[in-house]
């Protein structure tokens, strides 16, 4: 079987081998949540809607990823689709599977997913649609998908929102990790760390399962000892306690920090690296055209490419079937930084970011 890649807005010739649409594997480091993976399974041999909830960043995108990698096989078929791009994708299967004349134009949400079932999915065939954060319950679109799909396939979904209890869902919630995870995760990536360092790391992290990564990412990108990590994260730490960002958690400072530290060495080691960065922050995070940043004065092909692989040690940006993908929450973070100015200061002025993307995307600066 093979994963479907989709490139670009044009739709690939057909190939009959095609199994699963876009499906993803996990971080290579993917550390635990057996227990969690074997009650997704059994959920959805109960109830084929299955929801997985929690904070941003705790990890339920990559335990779906996880969940497919292992269990791809169970189904005939398997989709999936970002919740905001749900009709988008929706008709590129259909067209992919080639129903494409069947389709009015801008056909509804309700006339997608009834092709899907009766042209694309066959009824003796098990699917699985695997409907990545969904940002709105009450959406007209949304409510119409749940409501004509049915019990018709399995359907798992990963959301921040909690309140599922009308919709006939089984809500799995994803909690931050255990602190002897939380350890387990760092032993087996960290090594030559003393118990007591790692059992310090983990409490400033937190146990978050995103943050822990971070700090993996950063002590191995430079090769640094846990206490020396441990310093340098005192050290910001304190600088980000006193900026004045009320509206922020104690969750959204921890990974505040951790992002900074890696912000000021990406800085160090490139500028230009930091300019594309900060543009991404305002990017679709999940389909960021890496020719985007070739318009930029001074930075080539060849430029994005080590810009890109020093952003992925960093494990800041991903690159998935052509496009970048940044999470939302260090777009969130950029963003704060943009607009504090604490980020590019002198040698990437925040006027220069802003007229860049003002000219690419034709953004008006009110807007940034
Ligand atoms: N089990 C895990 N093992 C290793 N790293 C993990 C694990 N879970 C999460 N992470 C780290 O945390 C990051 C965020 O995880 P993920 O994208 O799954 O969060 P999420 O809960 O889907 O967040 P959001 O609600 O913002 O979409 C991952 O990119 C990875 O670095
Ligand atoms: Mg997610």
């Amino acid at each position: 079987m093979k994963n479907l890649e989709i490139k670009d807005e044009s739709i690939q010739s057909r190939d009959d081998t095609v199994e699963h649409w876009n499906i993803y594997d996990p971080v290579s480091v993917f550390y635990g949540r057996k227990e969690l993976i074997k009650n997704i399974h059994s959920a959805l041999d109960s109830n084929q809607r299955v929801v997985l909830t929690g904070l941003g960043g705790v990890g339920k995108t990559q335990t779906v990823a996880k969940f497919t990698q292992l269990y791809k096989d169970e189904y005939q078929k398997v989709f999936w689709i970002a919740a905001d791009n749900l009709n988008k994708t929706m008709d590129e299967i259909i067209r992919y599977f080639g129903f494409g004349q069947y389709l009015p134009k801008d056909p509804s949400t309700e006339i997608l997913v009834k092709l899907l079932l009766s042209k694309v999915c066959k009824v003796e065939e098990k699917t699985l649609i695997v409907l990545d954060d969904v940002t709105n319950l009450s959406s007209k679109d949304f409510k119409s998908f749940l409501r004509h799909v049915k019990d018709k396939l399995s359907l798992l979904m990963t959301s921040q929102l909690t309140d599922w209890e009308d919709l006939a869902v089984t809500n799995i919630k994803v909690p931050c990790f255990e602190e002897y995870e939380s350890v387990g995760f760092l032993e087996g990536q960290i090594h030559h760390a003393s118990a007591e360092d790692i059992s310090t790391l983990v409490g400033h992290l937190q146990c978050y399962p995103l943050a822990l990564h971070q700090a993996i990412c950063y002590i191995r990108k430079l090769k640094i000892a846990v206490p020396s990590y441990i310093e340098q994260f005192e050290a910001c730490r304190k600088s980000v306690l006193s900026m004045k960002i009320k509206s922020f958690s104690d969750y959204d400072k921890t990974l505040l920090t951790v992002w900074d530290m890696a912000f000021h060495k990406i800085k160090e080691e490139s500028k230009n690296a930091i300019l594309v960065l900060t543009m991404m922050g305002y990017m679709d995070n999940k389909r960021i055209n890496k020719k985007t940043f070739t318009y930029l004065d001074n930075i080539d092909e060849i430029d994005v490419e080590e810009i890109v692989q020093l952003l992925g040690q960093y494990s800041l940006v991903n690159e998935r079937n052509g496009f970048l993908e940044i999470h939302a929450l260090v777009q969130k973070m950029l963003r704060y930084c943009v607009e504090e100015q604490n980020l590019v200061e002198d040698e990437c002025p925040k006027k220069l970011v802003m007229d860049t993307i003002a000219g690419i995307f034709s953004f008006k600066k009110k807007d940034l």
